[in-house]
Protein backbone atom coordinates (compact mmCIF):
# COMPACT_ATOMS: atom_id res chain seq x y z
CA UNK A 1 0.00 0.00 0.00
CA UNK A 2 1.30 3.33 -0.67
CA UNK A 3 0.77 5.15 2.60
CA UNK A 4 0.39 9.26 2.65
CA UNK A 5 0.16 11.62 5.04
CA UNK A 6 -3.11 11.45 5.96
CA UNK A 7 -3.11 7.73 6.84
CA UNK A 8 -0.71 8.14 9.60
CA UNK A 9 -1.72 12.00 10.82
CA UNK A 10 -3.78 13.02 14.10
CA UNK A 11 -6.79 15.17 12.56
CA UNK A 12 -7.86 17.79 15.66
CA UNK A 13 -10.87 19.65 14.51
CA UNK A 14 -10.70 23.41 15.38
CA UNK A 15 -14.23 25.25 15.69
CA UNK A 16 -13.03 28.91 15.57
CA UNK A 17 -16.01 30.27 17.24
CA UNK A 18 -14.53 28.97 19.95
CA UNK A 19 -10.85 28.05 20.23
CA UNK A 20 -8.98 31.36 21.16
CA UNK A 21 -9.88 34.82 20.97
CA UNK A 22 -7.23 37.12 19.83
CA UNK A 23 -8.78 40.29 19.52
CA UNK A 24 -10.75 40.78 23.02
CA UNK A 25 -14.68 40.45 21.48
CA UNK A 26 -15.52 37.23 22.69
CA UNK A 27 -15.21 35.55 19.94
CA UNK A 28 -12.41 32.92 18.17
CA UNK A 29 -10.27 34.36 15.49
CA UNK A 30 -7.10 33.84 13.35
CA UNK A 31 -4.97 35.68 15.42
CA UNK A 32 -6.08 33.28 18.65
CA UNK A 33 -5.45 30.28 16.55
CA UNK A 34 -2.12 31.62 15.55
CA UNK A 35 -1.02 31.51 19.14
CA UNK A 36 -2.05 27.97 19.83
CA UNK A 37 0.25 26.19 17.28
CA UNK A 38 2.69 25.65 19.24
CA UNK A 39 0.08 24.21 21.83
CA UNK A 40 -1.02 22.06 19.30
CA UNK A 41 2.63 21.19 17.59
CA UNK A 42 3.34 19.93 21.58
CA UNK A 43 0.12 18.21 22.22
CA UNK A 44 1.34 16.27 19.23
CA UNK A 45 -1.42 16.09 16.76
CA UNK A 46 -0.54 16.40 12.77
CA UNK A 47 -3.26 17.77 11.42
CA UNK A 48 -6.03 20.73 11.63
CA UNK A 49 -9.81 20.15 10.00
CA UNK A 50 -11.07 23.71 10.69
CA UNK A 51 -14.79 24.13 10.45
CA UNK A 52 -16.17 27.04 8.31
CA UNK A 53 -14.27 30.62 8.56
CA UNK A 54 -15.91 32.05 5.80
CA UNK A 55 -17.95 35.29 5.91
CA UNK A 56 -21.58 33.74 7.50
CA UNK A 57 -25.03 34.94 8.55
CA UNK A 58 -24.73 32.57 11.18
CA UNK A 59 -27.91 31.10 11.48
CA UNK A 60 -26.05 27.81 11.54
CA UNK A 61 -22.81 29.36 12.90
CA UNK A 62 -20.39 29.30 9.53
CA UNK A 63 -22.39 26.28 7.82
CA UNK A 64 -24.56 29.21 6.09
CA UNK A 65 -22.46 30.64 4.59
CA UNK A 66 -22.25 34.59 2.34
CA UNK A 67 -18.66 34.18 0.25
CA UNK A 68 -16.65 30.95 -0.24
CA UNK A 69 -13.55 33.17 -0.98
CA UNK A 70 -13.08 35.38 2.11
CA UNK A 71 -12.50 35.02 5.76
CA UNK A 72 -15.82 36.11 8.21
CA UNK A 73 -15.17 39.79 9.58
CA UNK A 74 -14.85 38.66 13.08
CA UNK A 75 -11.97 35.76 12.17
CA UNK A 76 -9.88 38.38 10.78
CA UNK A 77 -8.42 38.72 7.09
CA UNK A 78 -7.49 36.33 4.38
CA UNK A 79 -3.84 37.85 5.43
CA UNK A 80 -4.69 36.31 8.83
CA UNK A 81 -5.67 33.07 7.20
CA UNK A 82 -2.34 33.47 5.41
CA UNK A 83 -0.52 33.68 8.45
CA UNK A 84 -2.33 31.15 10.52
CA UNK A 85 -1.78 28.68 7.88
CA UNK A 86 2.19 29.21 7.03
CA UNK A 87 2.48 29.18 10.80
CA UNK A 88 0.58 25.65 11.04
CA UNK A 89 2.87 24.61 8.04
CA UNK A 90 6.21 25.87 9.61
CA UNK A 91 4.89 23.54 12.83
CA UNK A 92 4.61 20.56 10.73
CA UNK A 93 0.94 20.02 10.95
CA UNK A 94 -1.51 20.19 7.89
CA UNK A 95 -4.56 21.96 7.29
CA UNK A 96 -7.81 21.16 6.01
CA UNK A 97 -10.74 23.27 5.02
CA UNK A 98 -14.98 22.84 5.47
CA UNK A 99 -16.30 22.54 1.84
CA UNK A 100 -20.06 23.69 2.48
CA UNK A 101 -21.40 22.77 -1.14
CA UNK A 102 -25.23 21.16 -0.51
CA UNK A 103 -26.07 24.53 0.83
CA UNK A 104 -25.48 28.91 0.56
CA UNK A 105 -26.10 31.37 2.92
CA UNK A 106 -29.83 33.19 1.82
CA UNK A 107 -27.47 36.38 1.58
CA UNK A 108 -24.97 35.14 -0.49
CA UNK A 109 -24.89 36.98 -4.00
CA UNK A 110 -26.01 34.01 -5.54
CA UNK A 111 -29.10 32.79 -4.19
CA UNK A 112 -29.78 37.46 -3.56
CA UNK A 113 -30.00 37.43 -7.55
CA UNK A 114 -31.58 34.17 -7.89
CA UNK A 115 -34.52 34.67 -6.19
CA UNK A 116 -34.66 38.00 -7.94
CA UNK A 117 -36.52 36.87 -10.62
CA UNK A 118 -37.44 33.46 -11.98
CA UNK A 119 -35.37 34.43 -15.63
CA UNK A 120 -32.17 35.81 -14.03
CA UNK A 121 -28.33 34.67 -14.67
CA UNK A 122 -28.79 32.75 -11.66
CA UNK A 123 -32.74 31.54 -11.91
CA UNK A 124 -31.76 27.93 -11.80
CA UNK A 125 -28.77 28.41 -9.36
CA UNK A 126 -31.04 27.08 -6.58
CA UNK A 127 -33.57 24.57 -6.66
CA UNK A 128 -37.00 26.24 -7.20
CA UNK A 129 -40.45 25.07 -7.80
CA UNK A 130 -43.86 26.42 -8.52
CA UNK A 131 -45.77 25.05 -5.51
CA UNK A 132 -44.08 22.89 -2.81
CA UNK A 133 -44.15 19.81 -4.98
CA UNK A 134 -44.10 17.55 -1.52
CA UNK A 135 -43.86 17.14 1.81
CA UNK A 136 -40.90 16.97 2.57
CA UNK A 137 -39.18 18.16 6.10
CA UNK A 138 -35.98 19.70 6.72
CA UNK A 139 -34.06 18.70 9.08
CA UNK A 140 -33.67 21.41 11.00
CA UNK A 141 -37.22 23.75 10.71
CA UNK A 142 -40.20 22.44 9.75
CA UNK A 143 -41.17 22.34 5.48
CA UNK A 144 -38.29 21.64 3.39
CA UNK A 145 -39.88 24.51 0.85
CA UNK A 146 -40.16 28.36 1.69
CA UNK A 147 -42.43 30.89 -0.01
CA UNK A 148 -40.26 33.33 -2.02
CA UNK A 149 -42.27 36.35 -2.82
CA UNK A 150 -40.35 37.91 -5.59
CA UNK A 151 -40.62 34.64 -7.88
CA UNK A 152 -43.90 33.60 -6.15
CA UNK A 153 -42.46 30.76 -5.96
CA UNK A 154 -41.07 28.12 -3.69
CA UNK A 155 -36.93 27.06 -2.43
CA UNK A 156 -36.41 23.51 -1.46
CA UNK A 157 -33.13 23.49 1.78
CA UNK A 158 -32.09 20.51 3.88
CA UNK A 159 -31.13 22.68 6.51
CA UNK A 160 -32.87 26.14 7.68
CA UNK A 161 -34.66 27.96 5.50
CA UNK A 162 -31.92 30.20 5.11
CA UNK A 163 -29.56 28.08 3.68
CA UNK A 164 -31.05 27.47 0.04
CA UNK A 165 -30.18 24.13 -0.99
CA UNK A 166 -27.63 24.73 -4.21
CA UNK A 167 -29.12 22.71 -7.51
CA UNK A 168 -25.95 20.42 -8.46
CA UNK A 169 -28.27 19.57 -11.76
CA UNK A 170 -26.93 22.56 -12.89
CA UNK A 171 -23.30 23.07 -14.62
CA UNK A 172 -22.04 26.59 -13.74
CA UNK A 173 -23.23 25.42 -10.28
CA UNK A 174 -20.91 22.68 -10.31
CA UNK A 175 -17.71 24.56 -11.94
CA UNK A 176 -18.12 27.53 -9.31
CA UNK A 177 -18.24 25.12 -6.43
CA UNK A 178 -14.78 23.65 -8.14
CA UNK A 179 -13.38 27.17 -8.26
CA UNK A 180 -14.09 27.94 -4.94
CA UNK A 181 -12.08 24.44 -4.35
CA UNK A 182 -9.10 25.88 -5.86
CA UNK A 183 -9.11 29.13 -4.54
CA UNK A 184 -8.05 27.42 -0.96
CA UNK A 185 -6.14 24.60 -2.57
CA UNK A 186 -3.81 27.67 -4.77
CA UNK A 187 -3.56 28.95 -0.94
CA UNK A 188 -1.64 25.97 -0.15
CA UNK A 189 -4.55 24.04 2.08
CA UNK A 190 -4.12 20.27 2.43
CA UNK A 191 -7.46 19.28 1.72
CA UNK A 192 -11.41 19.14 2.60
CA UNK A 193 -14.06 17.39 5.13
CA UNK A 194 -17.27 17.92 2.88
CA UNK A 195 -20.22 19.02 4.37
CA UNK A 196 -23.43 16.78 4.43
CA UNK A 197 -22.19 15.01 0.79
CA UNK A 198 -25.12 13.04 0.94
CA UNK A 199 -27.84 15.77 0.80
CA UNK A 200 -26.17 17.11 -2.48
CA UNK A 201 -28.82 15.64 -4.74
CA UNK A 202 -32.53 14.76 -3.79
CA UNK A 203 -34.86 12.15 -5.41
CA UNK A 204 -35.24 12.90 -9.04
CA UNK A 205 -39.56 12.18 -8.86
CA UNK A 206 -39.65 14.09 -5.48
CA UNK A 207 -41.08 11.19 -4.09
CA UNK A 208 -43.04 12.26 -0.69
CA UNK A 209 -42.27 10.62 2.73
CA UNK A 210 -45.07 8.52 3.52
CA UNK A 211 -44.75 9.00 7.36
CA UNK A 212 -47.60 10.69 9.38
CA UNK A 213 -44.85 12.87 10.84
CA UNK A 214 -43.73 16.47 10.46
CA UNK A 215 -40.23 17.40 11.74
CA UNK A 216 -41.41 18.93 14.76
CA UNK A 217 -43.27 15.59 15.81
CA UNK A 218 -39.83 13.21 15.38
CA UNK A 219 -37.82 16.13 17.43
CA UNK A 220 -40.56 15.40 20.38
CA UNK A 221 -40.25 11.68 19.79
CA UNK A 222 -36.42 12.52 20.12
CA UNK A 223 -37.18 14.59 23.08
CA UNK A 224 -38.97 11.79 24.96
CA UNK A 225 -37.55 8.88 23.80
CA UNK A 226 -35.32 7.51 26.93
CA UNK A 227 -34.77 4.03 26.34
CA UNK A 228 -31.55 2.61 24.15
CA UNK A 229 -34.70 0.81 21.84
CA UNK A 230 -36.95 4.09 21.79
CA UNK A 231 -33.56 6.25 20.36
CA UNK A 232 -33.03 3.39 17.88
CA UNK A 233 -36.79 3.51 16.95
CA UNK A 234 -36.70 7.49 16.64
CA UNK A 235 -33.30 6.98 14.52
CA UNK A 236 -34.63 5.26 12.40
CA UNK A 237 -38.32 7.22 11.83
CA UNK A 238 -35.45 9.90 11.03
CA UNK A 239 -33.79 8.24 8.81
CA UNK A 240 -37.20 7.67 6.86
CA UNK A 241 -37.87 10.86 7.02
CA UNK A 242 -35.26 12.00 4.69
CA UNK A 243 -34.38 9.22 2.52
CA UNK A 244 -35.36 10.43 -0.76
CA UNK A 245 -33.77 13.33 0.32
CA UNK A 246 -30.54 12.13 0.92
CA UNK A 247 -27.81 9.46 -0.82
CA UNK A 248 -28.72 10.10 -4.30
CA UNK A 249 -26.03 8.03 -6.53
CA UNK A 250 -25.50 10.88 -8.37
CA UNK A 251 -22.99 12.21 -5.25
CA UNK A 252 -20.89 9.87 -7.48
CA UNK A 253 -19.78 11.73 -10.28
CA UNK A 254 -19.48 14.93 -8.83
CA UNK A 255 -16.60 12.96 -6.31
CA UNK A 256 -15.04 11.20 -8.91
CA UNK A 257 -14.59 15.25 -10.68
CA UNK A 258 -14.04 16.66 -7.03
CA UNK A 259 -11.02 13.85 -6.91
CA UNK A 260 -9.87 15.17 -10.05
CA UNK A 261 -9.11 18.29 -9.32
CA UNK A 262 -7.73 17.66 -6.05
CA UNK A 263 -5.20 15.36 -7.60
CA UNK A 264 -4.00 18.43 -10.25
CA UNK A 265 -2.21 19.04 -7.62
CA UNK A 266 1.17 18.15 -5.62
CA UNK A 267 1.24 16.94 -2.22
CA UNK A 268 -1.42 14.89 -1.66
CA UNK A 269 -4.02 17.12 -0.89
CA UNK A 270 -6.94 15.00 0.36
CA UNK A 271 -10.68 14.66 0.73
CA UNK A 272 -12.82 13.40 4.26
CA UNK A 273 -16.86 12.97 3.53
CA UNK A 274 -19.10 13.74 6.30
CA UNK A 275 -20.54 10.60 5.49
CA UNK A 276 -20.12 7.26 7.20
CA UNK A 277 -20.71 5.27 3.34
CA UNK A 278 -17.95 3.80 2.21
CA UNK A 279 -19.26 3.95 -1.08
CA UNK A 280 -17.71 7.39 -0.98
CA UNK A 281 -14.67 5.81 -1.27
CA UNK A 282 -15.27 4.87 -5.14
CA UNK A 283 -12.72 2.27 -6.05
CA UNK A 284 -10.33 3.52 -3.41
CA UNK A 285 -9.02 5.68 -5.81
CA UNK A 286 -10.89 7.84 -7.79
CA UNK A 287 -13.66 9.32 -5.01
CA UNK A 288 -12.81 10.31 -1.35
CA UNK A 289 -9.69 9.49 0.69
CA UNK A 290 -11.68 8.85 3.87
CA UNK A 291 -15.26 8.49 5.46
CA UNK A 292 -15.81 8.72 9.18
CA UNK A 293 -16.68 5.85 10.94
CA UNK A 294 -19.84 7.22 12.74
CA UNK A 295 -21.80 4.08 13.46
CA UNK A 296 -18.83 4.03 16.55
CA UNK A 297 -20.02 6.96 18.18
CA UNK A 298 -24.01 5.60 18.43
CA UNK A 299 -23.53 4.40 21.63
CA UNK A 300 -24.99 6.59 24.80
CA UNK A 301 -23.34 5.95 27.60
CA UNK A 302 -20.04 3.82 27.83
CA UNK A 303 -18.40 2.58 24.96
CA UNK A 304 -18.01 -1.51 25.71
CA UNK A 305 -16.07 -3.99 24.17
CA UNK A 306 -18.47 -5.90 22.47
CA UNK A 307 -19.66 -2.85 20.64
CA UNK A 308 -16.00 -1.62 19.48
CA UNK A 309 -15.71 -5.43 18.76
CA UNK A 310 -18.56 -5.73 16.40
CA UNK A 311 -18.01 -2.10 15.24
CA UNK A 312 -14.58 -3.17 14.03
CA UNK A 313 -16.02 -6.25 12.59
CA UNK A 314 -18.21 -4.79 10.25
CA UNK A 315 -16.33 -1.59 9.63
CA UNK A 316 -13.20 -3.33 8.61
CA UNK A 317 -15.13 -5.71 5.95
CA UNK A 318 -17.47 -2.96 4.62
CA UNK A 319 -14.42 -1.18 4.20
CA UNK A 320 -12.34 -3.98 2.21
CA UNK A 321 -15.69 -4.65 0.37
CA UNK A 322 -14.80 -1.60 -1.41
CA UNK A 323 -11.55 -1.77 -2.12
CA UNK A 324 -8.05 -2.50 -0.90
CA UNK A 325 -6.93 1.12 -0.73
CA UNK A 326 -9.88 1.71 1.30
CA UNK A 327 -8.75 3.25 4.99
CA UNK A 328 -10.55 3.87 8.34
CA UNK A 329 -11.58 6.90 10.15
CA UNK A 330 -12.22 7.02 13.33
CA UNK A 331 -13.87 10.17 15.29
CA UNK A 332 -15.73 10.14 19.00
CA UNK A 333 -16.78 13.62 18.92
CA UNK A 334 -17.07 16.98 17.16
CA UNK A 335 -18.77 20.06 17.18
CA UNK A 336 -22.56 18.39 16.02
CA UNK A 337 -22.49 15.50 19.27
CA UNK A 338 -22.21 16.18 22.94
CA UNK A 339 -18.63 15.76 24.03
CA UNK A 340 -17.00 12.40 24.86
CA UNK A 341 -16.54 13.16 28.62
CA UNK A 342 -19.87 12.96 29.67
CA UNK A 343 -21.24 10.93 26.23
CA UNK A 344 -19.35 7.81 27.48
CA UNK A 345 -18.86 8.05 30.92
CA UNK A 346 -20.75 6.75 33.66
CA UNK A 347 -20.90 9.65 36.12
CA UNK A 348 -18.54 7.83 38.17
CA UNK A 349 -15.46 6.10 36.48
CA UNK A 350 -15.66 9.36 33.87
CA UNK A 351 -11.90 10.09 33.90
CA UNK A 352 -10.83 6.72 33.56
CA UNK A 353 -13.47 6.16 30.65
CA UNK A 354 -12.54 9.31 28.69
CA UNK A 355 -8.46 7.57 28.65
CA UNK A 356 -10.11 4.92 27.05
CA UNK A 357 -11.96 6.76 24.40
CA UNK A 358 -8.89 8.22 23.56
CA UNK A 359 -6.87 4.93 23.67
CA UNK A 360 -9.49 3.81 21.57
CA UNK A 361 -9.02 6.28 18.87
CA UNK A 362 -5.45 6.21 18.67
CA UNK A 363 -4.41 2.38 18.67
CA UNK A 364 -7.72 1.38 16.62
CA UNK A 365 -6.32 1.29 12.85
CA UNK A 366 -7.33 4.47 11.46
CA UNK A 367 -7.26 7.90 10.57
CA UNK A 368 -8.60 9.84 14.41
CA UNK A 369 -10.09 12.60 14.14
CA UNK A 370 -10.11 14.65 17.69
CA UNK A 371 -12.84 17.65 19.09
CA UNK A 372 -11.15 20.65 20.34
CA UNK A 373 -11.52 20.52 23.95
CA UNK A 374 -11.50 16.59 24.17
CA UNK A 375 -7.78 16.34 25.51
CA UNK A 376 -8.98 18.72 28.70
CA UNK A 377 -11.67 16.43 29.64
CA UNK A 378 -14.58 19.29 29.02
CA UNK A 379 -17.91 18.63 29.20
CA UNK A 380 -21.21 19.87 27.72
CA UNK A 381 -22.82 23.03 29.53
CA UNK A 382 -26.71 22.57 29.23
CA UNK A 383 -27.68 26.32 28.52
CA UNK A 384 -31.14 26.43 29.72
CA UNK A 385 -32.09 29.97 28.90
CA UNK A 386 -33.77 30.00 25.56
CA UNK A 387 -32.53 33.08 25.00
CA UNK A 388 -28.88 32.56 25.17
CA UNK A 389 -28.98 29.75 22.38
CA UNK A 390 -26.95 30.43 19.75
CA UNK A 391 -28.12 26.86 17.45
CA UNK A 392 -31.25 28.24 16.39
CA UNK A 393 -31.87 24.84 15.08
CA UNK A 394 -32.29 24.25 19.09
CA UNK A 395 -34.28 27.68 18.85
CA UNK A 396 -36.87 26.76 16.61
CA UNK A 397 -37.29 23.36 18.73
CA UNK A 398 -37.97 25.55 21.66
CA UNK A 399 -40.73 27.56 19.95
CA UNK A 400 -41.93 24.95 18.64
CA UNK A 401 -42.63 23.30 21.72
CA UNK A 402 -44.01 26.61 23.44
CA UNK A 403 -46.78 26.79 20.68
CA UNK A 404 -48.46 24.11 22.91
CA UNK A 405 -49.73 26.20 25.84
CA UNK A 406 -49.92 23.26 27.86
CA UNK A 407 -45.94 22.42 27.63
CA UNK A 408 -43.95 24.58 31.11
CA UNK A 409 -41.64 27.01 29.05
CA UNK A 410 -38.42 26.01 31.67
CA UNK A 411 -38.88 22.34 30.53
CA UNK A 412 -39.23 23.27 27.27
CA UNK A 413 -35.89 25.52 27.60
CA UNK A 414 -34.27 22.42 29.28
CA UNK A 415 -34.85 20.20 26.39
CA UNK A 416 -33.78 22.32 23.72
CA UNK A 417 -30.90 23.06 25.78
CA UNK A 418 -30.34 19.65 25.75
CA UNK A 419 -30.68 18.78 22.09
CA UNK A 420 -28.89 22.09 21.03
CA UNK A 421 -25.34 21.98 20.02
CA UNK A 422 -24.06 24.93 22.09
CA UNK A 423 -23.44 22.31 24.46
CA UNK A 424 -20.31 21.09 22.83
CA UNK A 425 -19.46 24.05 21.43
CA UNK A 426 -18.14 26.27 24.93
CA UNK A 427 -15.24 28.42 24.54
CA UNK A 428 -12.22 26.42 25.07
CA UNK A 429 -10.95 26.30 28.73
CA UNK A 430 -7.30 27.65 28.44
CA UNK A 431 -6.85 28.28 32.20
CA UNK A 432 -8.27 29.20 35.22
CA UNK A 433 -8.86 32.95 35.11
CA UNK A 434 -11.83 35.12 34.20
CA UNK A 435 -13.25 33.90 30.27
CA UNK A 436 -11.12 30.78 30.57
CA UNK A 437 -8.34 32.77 28.83
CA UNK A 438 -10.32 32.11 25.76
CA UNK A 439 -11.00 36.02 25.67
CA UNK A 440 -9.81 38.72 28.18
CA UNK A 441 -11.08 39.61 31.14
CA UNK A 442 -14.21 41.38 31.41
CA UNK A 443 -15.38 40.23 27.92
CA UNK A 444 -18.94 38.75 27.07
CA UNK A 445 -18.62 35.54 25.18
CA UNK A 446 -20.15 34.49 22.33
CA UNK A 447 -21.56 31.39 24.41
CA UNK A 448 -20.99 31.30 28.42
CA UNK A 449 -17.58 29.66 29.45
CA UNK A 450 -18.35 26.00 31.34
CA UNK A 451 -17.57 27.34 35.02
CA UNK A 452 -15.86 23.79 34.97
CA UNK A 453 -12.53 25.55 34.61
CA UNK A 454 -12.35 26.24 37.39
CA UNK A 455 -11.87 22.94 38.51
CA UNK A 456 -9.43 21.91 36.68
CA UNK A 457 -10.84 21.68 33.37
CA UNK A 458 -8.48 24.19 31.47
CA UNK A 459 -4.84 23.47 30.04
CA UNK A 460 -2.68 25.41 32.31
CA UNK A 461 -3.79 22.83 35.46
CA UNK A 462 -3.17 19.89 33.56
CA UNK A 463 -0.18 21.12 31.55
CA UNK A 464 2.29 20.37 34.43
CA UNK A 465 0.25 17.60 35.99
CA UNK A 466 1.57 14.01 35.25
CA UNK A 467 -2.00 12.45 36.18
CA UNK A 468 -3.80 15.07 33.98
CA UNK A 469 -6.09 14.02 31.20
CA UNK A 470 -3.58 16.54 28.51
CA UNK A 471 -0.51 14.58 29.81
CA UNK A 472 -2.18 11.16 28.53
CA UNK A 473 -2.85 12.35 25.37
CA UNK A 474 0.50 13.55 25.08
CA UNK A 475 1.68 10.64 25.51
CA UNK A 476 -1.03 8.44 23.67
CA UNK A 477 0.28 10.42 21.00
CA UNK A 478 3.95 9.89 21.32
CA UNK A 479 3.55 6.49 21.33
CA UNK A 480 1.54 6.36 18.20
CA UNK A 481 3.74 8.59 16.50
CA UNK A 482 6.43 6.21 17.46
CA UNK A 483 5.14 2.83 16.62
CA UNK A 484 4.48 2.22 13.25
CA UNK A 485 2.13 -0.59 14.46
CA UNK A 486 -0.57 1.55 15.84
CA UNK A 487 -0.07 3.99 12.70
CA UNK A 488 -0.18 1.10 9.81
CA UNK A 489 -0.96 -2.40 11.41
CA UNK A 490 -3.70 -4.52 10.75
CA UNK A 491 -6.26 -5.14 13.56
CA UNK A 492 -6.19 -8.71 14.64
CA UNK A 493 -9.18 -9.21 17.66
CA UNK A 494 -7.05 -11.29 20.50
CA UNK A 495 -11.01 -13.20 21.76
CA UNK A 496 -11.01 -13.46 25.35
CA UNK A 497 -14.65 -14.32 26.42
CA UNK A 498 -14.78 -11.59 29.00
CA UNK A 499 -17.05 -8.46 27.87
CA UNK A 500 -15.21 -6.24 30.43
CA UNK A 501 -12.19 -6.62 28.01
CA UNK A 502 -10.68 -5.42 24.49
CA UNK A 503 -7.72 -6.91 23.75
CA UNK A 504 -6.24 -6.71 20.22
CA UNK A 505 -2.93 -6.49 18.09
CA UNK A 506 -1.37 -4.22 15.50
CA UNK A 507 0.86 -5.26 13.10
CA UNK A 508 2.78 -3.73 10.78
CA UNK A 509 6.10 -5.56 8.82
CA UNK A 510 8.66 -6.47 11.68
CA UNK A 511 7.08 -4.47 14.33
CA UNK A 512 3.92 -5.68 15.98
CA UNK A 513 1.73 -4.64 19.54
CA UNK A 514 -0.81 -6.16 21.37
CA UNK A 515 -3.29 -3.72 23.33
CA UNK A 516 -5.40 -4.73 25.99
CA UNK A 517 -8.13 -2.64 27.72
CA UNK A 518 -9.91 -3.23 30.78
CA UNK A 519 -13.67 -1.25 30.56
CA UNK A 520 -14.80 -2.31 34.48
CA UNK A 521 -13.48 -1.08 37.61
CA UNK A 522 -12.27 -4.66 38.86
CA UNK A 523 -9.39 -6.66 37.79
CA UNK A 524 -9.87 -8.56 34.64
CA UNK A 525 -7.48 -11.58 33.53
CA UNK A 526 -6.02 -11.13 29.91
CA UNK A 527 -5.04 -14.83 28.10
CA UNK A 528 -2.77 -15.40 25.41
CA UNK A 529 -2.05 -18.67 23.26
CA UNK A 530 0.01 -20.11 20.35
CA UNK A 531 1.46 -16.95 18.62
CA UNK A 532 0.23 -13.88 20.88
CA UNK A 533 2.55 -15.40 23.60
CA UNK A 534 5.40 -13.49 22.17
CA UNK A 535 3.97 -10.14 23.40
CA UNK A 536 5.57 -9.76 27.18
CA UNK A 537 7.63 -6.63 26.91
CA UNK A 538 5.64 -3.24 28.72
CA UNK A 539 5.62 -0.72 26.15
CA UNK A 540 2.76 1.56 27.88
CA UNK A 541 0.49 0.85 30.69
CA UNK A 542 -1.80 3.28 32.63
CA UNK A 543 -1.35 1.74 35.96
CA UNK A 544 1.42 1.04 37.54
CA UNK A 545 3.23 -1.98 36.61
CA UNK A 546 6.65 -3.87 37.52
CA UNK A 547 8.22 -4.68 34.19
CA UNK A 548 8.30 -8.44 34.65
CA UNK A 549 4.67 -8.79 35.43
CA UNK A 550 3.31 -10.56 32.29
CA UNK A 551 3.77 -14.07 32.38
CA UNK A 552 3.62 -16.65 28.97
CA UNK A 553 0.05 -17.40 28.88
CA UNK A 554 -1.73 -14.42 30.98
CA UNK A 555 -1.83 -11.46 33.53
CA UNK A 556 -4.15 -9.55 35.06
CA UNK A 557 -5.00 -5.97 34.15
CA UNK A 558 -6.32 -3.57 36.86
CA UNK A 559 -9.05 -1.21 37.30
CA UNK A 560 -9.45 0.05 33.40
CA UNK A 561 -5.87 -0.06 32.72
CA UNK A 562 -5.00 0.39 28.74
CA UNK A 563 -1.76 -1.81 28.25
CA UNK A 564 0.34 -2.15 25.49
CA UNK A 565 3.09 -4.57 24.85
CA UNK A 566 5.43 -5.38 22.60
CA UNK A 567 7.25 -8.65 21.46
C1 LIG B 1 -23.11 19.25 9.06
C2 LIG B 1 -22.38 20.17 9.98
O1 LIG B 1 -21.45 19.43 10.72
C3 LIG B 1 -23.41 20.85 10.85
O2 LIG B 1 -22.83 21.57 11.90
C4 LIG B 1 -24.26 21.73 9.98
O3 LIG B 1 -25.30 22.27 10.75
C5 LIG B 1 -24.85 20.95 8.80
N1 LIG B 1 -23.93 20.06 8.19
C6 LIG B 1 -25.34 21.91 7.74
O4 LIG B 1 -24.26 22.48 7.06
Amino acid sequence: MDYKWWHSAVFYQIYPRSFADGNGDGIGDFIGMTQKIGYLKELGIDAIWLSPHFPSSNWDVGYDIKDYCDVAPEYGTLEDFKQFLAAAHQAGIKLILDLVANHTSDEHPWFVESRESRDNPKADWYVWADTPPNNWQSCFDGDAWTYCPQRDQYYYHFFMKQQPDLNWRNPEVINAMWQVVRFWLDLGVDGYRLDAIGTLYEDTDLTPHSLPYSLADVRKMEGDAITTEEQTKVSQVFGDLFKFQVGHPDVHDRMKELRLVLDEYNGDRMLVGEDENPDYLGNGQDELHLVFNFPMMRSDGPLTPMHIINNQTQRLSQLANVSSASWPCNTLGNHDSPRVYNRYGDGKHDAELARISIALMLTLKGTPFLYNGEEIGMTDLIIEDAGLLRDTMATWYYNEMVKDPKMDKLAAARKAGIRSRDKNRTPMQWNDEENAGFSAKGVTTWLPINPNFQNGINVASQENDPNSLLTFYKKMLRLRKNHPALKFGEYDLVPQGNEKVFCFTRAFQGNALLIAINFSASQQKVQFAGKNTRFRTIIFSSAQRAPNEVTKSELVLGSFEILLLGE
